[in-house]
C-alpha cells in the first residue's frame, strides 16, 4: 500500500467515528475533493503531487477530529505532525512541507511558497467545484478567478439556465 493509501486509512478511521452524519459526509467530500484538487494542481505546476495530496487529506482534520474550527489550521499542522510520525511515513523535510502548508492554509490573502499555495487553492477549488451554481464567496473569489484562467476555463455563466438559479 503506498503511503498516500495508509494515510487515508488512518484519516477515514478518524471521519468514520464522527457521529455527526451531516458533518462526516462534508468531511469525506472537503477532504478527499481538496485531496485530489492538490493532486490536479500539483501535476498542472510541476509541484509534489504526492505530498500535496497527503497535505489535502490532512489540512483540515483538526477541524473533524475536534469538532472545532478555531485556528484549526495551525492546531492542525501540529496534528498532522503527530499523525505523519506515528505512521512513520515521511521524512523531516517531507514533514515540514506537508505540515507548513496546513499551517499557513487559511491564509488565503497573503502568497506563500508555491507548494503551500497549491493546498491553498485547492481548498478554495473544492469549496467552488462542490456545486458551480452556488455563489463565490467573497474571499474566494480572487483565487477562483485565477485558477479558472489557469485551467483555462472560460467563464461558464452561459450555460446556466435561468430556470434552476
Ligand atoms: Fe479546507
Amino acid at each position: 500500500m503506498n503511503r498516500i493509501e495508509v494515510l487515508r486509512q488512518y484519516i477515514d478511521e478518524i471521519l468514520l467515528n464522527m457521529t455527526d452524519v451531516e458533518e462526516r459526509r462534508c468531511a469525506y467530500l472537503h477532504l478527499y475533493g481538496v485531496a485530489q484538487s492538490c493532486a490536479l494542481i500539483a501535476l498542472k505546476r510541476g509541484e509534489n503531487a504526492e505530498l500535496a495530496t497527503m497535505a489535502g487529506m490532512l489540512h483540515d482534520i483538526y477541524s473533524y477530529a475536534k469538532m472545532d474550527t478555531k485556528d484549526h489550521a495551525h492546531k492542525g499542522s501540529i496534528l498532522a505532525r503527530d499523525i505523519l510520525t506515528s505512521l512513520n511515513v515521511t521524512n523531516e523535510h517531507e514533514t515540514k512541507m506537508i505540515c507548513d502548508a496546513i499551517y499557513s492554509h487559511s491564509d488565503k490573502v497573503l502568497a506563500h511558497s508555491n507548494f503551500d499555495e497549491v493546498l491553498k487553492d485547492a481548498d478554495v477549488l473544492q469549496h467552488c467545484l462542490y456545486n458551480p451554481l452556488f455563489e463565490i464567496k467573497p474571499h474566494e473569489k480572487d483565487r477562483y478567478e485565477k485558477l479558472k484562467s489557469e485551467f483555462g476555463i472560460v467563464d461558464f455563466k452561459y450555460w446556466r439556465m435561468e430556470q434552476y438559479d
